[in-house]
């Protein structure tokens, strides 16, 4: 550290006088001895363990594994908790509370004497919300992904956690599962510590914070339970007081280029549409201008080169064992800014040189990939003029284009109602169009877009249908789904005005999603409409619907763009 750097937390510990001592007194219950509070980099390490977060189980021990690399390098670490988001478990959505977990981690970080800090992360949200709000402090910050599960083993099968889920109802009918082996399939889908091993959500927050340099280099796939992965999380401990010393703050970290890196890398391992939204809500928090348009015009001509259910074959524990992000990366190498700087101090490039691929069933070469152009497409058209998104790698190909009527659900209750009526009018040909569910509608945009198709249809063997609808969809989730449509219907976006028997056109080519629909008579439904009743009227609730903004600009809310530094020129007195 130069000789004229102060450090942040020397405005609570460095001072004798009166506050100093009430800063350092009461943390010393602890039983700390006096020299920590004097010059050692005081390092943050900002937990979403919880056991309601199932995937985030084992962060406690996490911690003190992160504990052991800050002393080794000459600092004070200090844990703190913050809301943690459980995916599974959290009504009626998790995406619902990621702002307000991104608030909770800005202000405890801001609040008090850290000089750096490490986020321990795992479940889809709690990855993007900690980053959200780091990126509004922009203090010296490393992340420790928690790791993927090992593979899912269930009837001589490998199972995907995540998308498994979303075939027991096609198993239970056409393969004859019965109750007892769907209970017995619960524990095998979820074999040890860890977040979805699927290229589900979780596991592609953790690849996009790697590609944007946030960690040390391949600590996306290390599964959670691989010593491997504590070894990271000490090295990670001993790097971030090495990062306060150098001054390397986020902002250094989180450029343009980092962002468009990141964006190439999730399109190459086939990652889940959420990066969307979650990597334009960091941008908006860095102050990073990026726009959905740019994840189609970097993205959507990169190859896919991974390998992964929910799209592909394989799973994350394979994944690690053919070598991981840092291959992929290698092999991206042409479509890369490599110069951008890591964590670590070295550029992306320079981390990656060498790695090797065990396997290229796995992880495919750049020559030869599994799909030439992979990334998502966005579509535009008078059904989402701000835009909604598709994952092309992950719907049927004779859908892509299509043509077809559309049969209208107005809430997700309102689906689940009808859908499996026998006399319901609709085939294999139709649109499935669902309302409601968008950040403001429902609120807080859940992961409902790939609704089931109809049990009779299932039941004939169909396996895909086109759906459209504001929502989003779970990365461990596969299908022909147009999601984040914006505007959404509850604020009056025309897909609040679509109706049963309407024609719409999907063109994925051309990037079309259009209702054939006259503009006067839309015009006159439009007259017609009245918007619904907010869902709450208190509360975080109330407040998220009314600041949140919409998909394409992330679903953070608007108060809560930008930062506010780190700051505080206020004691307590
Ligand atoms: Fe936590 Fe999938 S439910 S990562």
């Amino acid at each position: 550290m130069s000789s004229e750097m102060k450090l942040r937390s020397y405005d609570w510990f460095g001072k004798n006088d009166k506050m100093g001592f009430v800063h350092r007194s009461w943390l010393r219950n602890q039983g700390y001895p006096s020299d920590y509070f004097n010059g050692r980099p005081v390092i943050g390490i900002c937990n979403t363990w919880s056991e309601l977060t199932p995937c985030n189980g084992h962060l406690r021990d996490f911690a003190e594994v992160v504990k052991r690399g800050v002393i080794d390098a000459g600092g004070f670490p200090l844990e703190f908790p913050v809301t943690s988001l459980g995916e599974t478990i959290m009504r009626p959505t998790t995406m619902l509370f990621r702002n307000l977990a991104a608030m909770d981690t800005e202000e405890s970080i801001r609040a008090n004497p850290l000089d750096g800090i490490v986020l321990l992360t795992g479940c889809d949200k709690t990855t993007p919300s900690t980053v959200m709000g780091a990126c509004s402090v922009d203090l010296p910050t490393l992340v420790v992904p928690g790791g993927p599960m090992l593979n899912g083993r269930f009837k001589g099968e490998c199972l995907g956690s995540g998308s498994f889920n979303w075939m027991v109802k096609e198993k239970t009918l056409v393969e004859n599962y019965t109750a007892e082996d769907i209970l017995e399939a619960e524990i095998g889908v979820a074999r040890s510590a860890g977040h979805c091993m699927t290229m589900g959500t979780a596991s592609t927050m953790a690849c996009m914070v790697e590609a944007l340099g946030l960690t040390l280099p391949g600590a996306a796939a290390i599964p959670a339970v691989d010593s491997r992965k504590k070894v990271l999380a000490q090295l990670s401990g001993r790097r971030i007081v090495e990062m306060v010393k150098e001054g390397m703050k986020l902002s250094k970290i989180l450029t343009r280029q980092a962002f468009e890196n990141a964006i190439v890398v999730n399109a190459a391992v086939g990652g889940s549409t959420n990066f969307i939204i979650h990597l334009l809500a960091i941008a908006g928090r860095i102050g990073v201008d990026l726009s959905l348009e740019d994840f189609d015009a970097i993205g959507s001509k990169i190859p896919l080169l991974v390998n992964l259910k929910p799209s592909g074959k394989y799973l994350m524990e394979d994944f690690y064992y053919a070598g991981g992000l840092p291959v992929v990366i290698k092999e991206l190498k042409k479509y890369l800014y490599n110069d951008a700087i890591t964590v670590n101090g070295r550029s992306i490039g320079e981390n990656n040189q060498a790695p090797v691929c065990y396997n290229q069933d796995v992880i495919a070469t750049i020559e030869k990939p599994l799909q030439e152009k992979a990334g998502i497409a966005v579509l535009k058209g008078n059904l989402c003029e701000q835009g909604a998104v598709i994952k092309p790698s992950a719907a049927t190909k004779e859908l892509m284009k299509h043509r077809g009527r559309a049969v209208v659900f107005e809430t997700i209750e309102d689906y689940h109602t009808r859908i499996d009526d026998p006399g319901l009018d609709i085939d294999e040909t139709c649109v499935i169009v669902l309302k409601g569910v968008g950040p403001k509608g429902y609120p807080g945009m859940p992961e409902v877009g790939n609704v089931d198709l109809p049990e009779k249809l299932l039941r004939k063997g169909v396996k895909d249908m086109i759906r459209i609808s504001d929502g989003r969809m779970s990365g461990t989730a596969a299908g022909t789904v147009v999601l984040h449509v914006s505007p959404e219907s509850a604020v009056g976006g025309t897909l609040a005005f679509v109706k049963d028997g309407d024609m719409i056109e999907l063109d994925v080519e051309n990037r079309r999603l259009q209702l054939d629909v006259s503009d006067e008579e839309l015009k006159k439904r439009r007259e017609a409409w009245t918007a619904p009743q907010p869902m709450a009227t208190r509360g975080y609730v109330r407040l998220y619907i009314d600041h949140v903004q919409q998909a394409h600009l992330g679903a953070d809310m608007d108060v809560l763009r930008g930062g506010s530094g780190s700051e505080v020129t206020r004691d307590l007195h």
